[in-house]
């Protein structure tokens, strides 16, 4: 019922030319698959490339971000109108990086959510705690906060549409992945968490892991009942890992 989601993180990487390039090769390799459905989210520069390479294929064009006002005077900003026109399907929200960075908040994810869902492109929601959180026992409660401040005012229209991401911060770009065995125990407590607010249809809400997912842990990860797929950082950068990961065998 929940098609499996592999996202690209591209981050800040990858010049226009070099995006035409890796998108090109992840088209080439990725023609077989049916079953799944395969995102790319290149830097804001390089949207326009990657678009017009996988123009007439199965692949979704992705943004790494994306403001809340539909225009006006918000320097170095991008909106949802603009991310549609440039032929995004999906867009990524609150990633852990933006939060740590970019004093991204439960508030603004929140924000930024509302004018998504007013368009029709479909929402990846970021949630995740830090190491130290984990370790003081606050990993749930963190996760909670996070999904009640950023999921704040979503309807069960609204619930459809979301796909979100549980990316542990102390796994991102580390090497060290979550354990299939903690990423399940934490997707279904987020999957739990919906339930309580939504009832049923969070059974068919996508829930993605993210955090050094790589061609070696995949499979084990999407074997997880509440596992629906993955946001991939830095094995999303070369086509054989990718195309690795997107070819999961569960
Ligand atoms: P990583 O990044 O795969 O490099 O750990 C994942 C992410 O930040 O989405």
């Amino acid at each position: 019922m929940r098609i499996p989601l592999i996202a690209g993180n591209w981050k800040m990487h990858k010049t226009a030319g070099d995006a035409r390039e890796l998108a090109r090769a992840v088209k080439e390799g990725a023609v077989d698959v049916s079953d799944r459905q395969i995102a790319m989210a290149p830097p804001f520069t390089a949207l326009a490339a990657v678009a017009e390479e996988i123009r007439g294929s199965r692949l979704i064009l992705a943004a790494q971000n994306v403001h809340w006002e539909q225009k006006g005077a918000f320097t170095g900003e991008i909106s949802v109108p603009m991310l549609e026109d440039a032929g995004c399907g999906m867009v990524i929200i609150g990633h852990s990086e933006r939060r740590q960075y970019f004093g991204e908040t439960d508030a603004t994810v929140n924000r930024r959510l509302r004018a998504v869902l007013a368009s029709r492109l479909q929402p990846i929601v970021c949630i995740g705690e830090t190491l130290e959180q984990r370790e003081s026992g606050k990993h749930h409660t963190v996760v909670q906060q996070q999904l009640a401040g950023g999921l704040d005012g979503l309807t069960r229209p609204g619930l459809l549409r979301i796909i979100l991401a549980y990316e542990p911060v102390w796994a991102i770009g580390t090497g060290r992945t979550a354990s299939p065995e903690i990423a399940q125990e934490m997707h279904s407590m987020v999957r739990g968490w919906l339930s309580g607010e939504f009832g049923d249809e969070a059974q068919e809400v996508r829930i993605l892991y993210g955090g050094s997912v790589k061609p070696d842990n995949i499979d084990d990860l999407m074997r997880q009942p509440d596992i629906d797929g993955a946001l991939v950082g830095g094995a999303c950068l070369e086509p054989d890992s990718f195309l690795r990961i997107i070819h999961f065998r569960p």
